[in-house]
């Protein structure tokens, strides 16, 4: 479905669309500006405005995340500036944190929000003060009150989804939607292997395979996180802390192993994916939580005929057309009731130090969200 289509049946739809959990109620947009915002000059004598950020000057665990005063200027010609109302947190913000992305220090983290527009570069036609607009990818620098990024990375939020739903699903829905839709086309009848299951992205993959028709078996390291796994499609349920993954894949699939797997674990899991593969099976690696998969052989692949993949998101949404479309699949599938947004983790921006360390502590399940606040 196109992403004119989409939008079309969220605004216009005669009947409301069925959800599966009630949606949270539709917030109105917040005024364009009500963050106080001081003036600086900056060394050539233009005016740019002071807001307050979290910023990283050096490299470390979270205590680095700095929240401190950072000038944000006039949107130049194709950009727009907007006010963050809600912030995704992503692991690749902590992959950022700590260097293994690299980015020119100071940097402000973050590559998901949602925000109201406050300003519009020279010239730009299709945007106006006061559109909600949401973003997930580059460019860095979303744990702030206000940013300037490029109009062609802003979305439109259709109005039944709201801005915390939106700044929780996008970045991860997207993901969902590519290693899904595009890098493998997942089909009703394969086997499907979801790791960290009840994370942000794993919660997704397992509710979309699920209704893609897909079996689908997840890992989680503890019970908690096993219910929500089994709430979000995945008919079997791995607690890794206790159960050899291997051995179960092999006894759920008759010996055959899975069509997919979707690995975002990395170093700790890497092996076991390969080996709870089918003939002809694909893994995808999409992530390293547990730090860096050692290199693979060739040689391993060659036992089963498999295929490797290591996707990014970014390189399949980076036309403005396949950034719609993937938008538009996620916004429909809320609309739809295919997709539940769990919002399990909610902290003021200032603190976002603390949403780091739960999310790297395994605390955390289903997405986080950081609220801008004027501590
Ligand atoms: N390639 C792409 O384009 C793309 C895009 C988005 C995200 N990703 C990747 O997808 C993964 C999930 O991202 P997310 O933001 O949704 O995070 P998340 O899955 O909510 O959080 C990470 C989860 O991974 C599991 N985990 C296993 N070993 C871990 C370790 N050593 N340290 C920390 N966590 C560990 C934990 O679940 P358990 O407690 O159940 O083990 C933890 O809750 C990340 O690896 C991220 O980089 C990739």
């Amino acid at each position: 479905m196109t992403y004119a289509a989409v939008l079309h049946r969220l605004y216009h739809s005669p009947s409301p669309l069925t959800l599966v959990a009630s949606p949270p109620p539709l917030s109105p947009p917040p005024p364009p500006t009500t963050t106080p915002r001081s003036r600086c000059s900056c060394s050539k004598g233009v005016e740019m405005a002071a807001v307050k950020a979290i910023r990283v000057h050096e490299l470390g665990g979270p205590e680095v995340m700095r929240w401190e005063q950072v000038e944000v200027g006039e949107p130049k010609d194709g950009e727009i500036r907007i006010k963050n109302t809600a912030i995704g947190v992503n692991f690749i913000d902590v992959y950022f944190r700590e260097g293994v992305y690299s980015a020119p220090l100071p940097f402000v983290p973050g590559m998901e929000a949602v925000g109201v527009v406050t300003a519009v570069g020279p010239g730009l036609t299709g945007r106006k003060v006061g559109d909600v607009v949401a973003y997930a990818g580059t460019p860095m620098g979303s744990y702030a009150q206000e940013q300037i990024i490029p109009a062609s990375v802003a979305v439109p939020l259709p109005p039944s989804i709201d801005h915390n739903t939106a700044a929780a699903i996008l970045l991860k829905g997207m993901t969902a939607h590519v290693l899904l839709r595009r890098v493998v086309k997942v089909q009703s009848g394969d086997w499907v292997l979801v790791h960290a299951a009840a994370g942000g992205v794993g919660s997704l993959l397992c509710q979309w395979a699920n209704a893609l028709g897909a079996t689908v078996i997840g890992t989680v390291s503890n019970e908690e996180k096993a219910a929500q796994a089994a709430q979000d499609g995945c008919q079997h349920v791995i607690i890794y802390t206790k159960e050899d993954v291997v051995t179960r894949v092999k006894e759920f699939t008759a010996g055959k192993g899975v069509n997919v797997v979707y690995d975002s674990v990395g170093k700790d899991t890497y092996k076991a994916s390969v080996e709870c593969l089918a003939t002809r099976g694909m893994l995808v690696s999409f992530g390293q939580s547990s730090g860096k998969p050692d290199p693979i052989p060739l040689s391993d692949l060659a036992a089963k005929s498999l295929f490797l993949t290591r996707p990014s998101m970014l390189h399949y949404t980076a036309t403005r057309e396949e950034l719609l479309e993937s938008a538009g699949e996620v916004f429909a599938n809320v609309g739809s009731g295919v997709l539940r947004i769990r919002v399990n983790h909610t902290y003021p921006l200032s603190q976002a130090a603390r949403a780091h360390a739960d999310l790297q502590d395994r605390k955390t399940s289903g997405s986080i969200l950081l609220i801008p606040d004027d501590s």
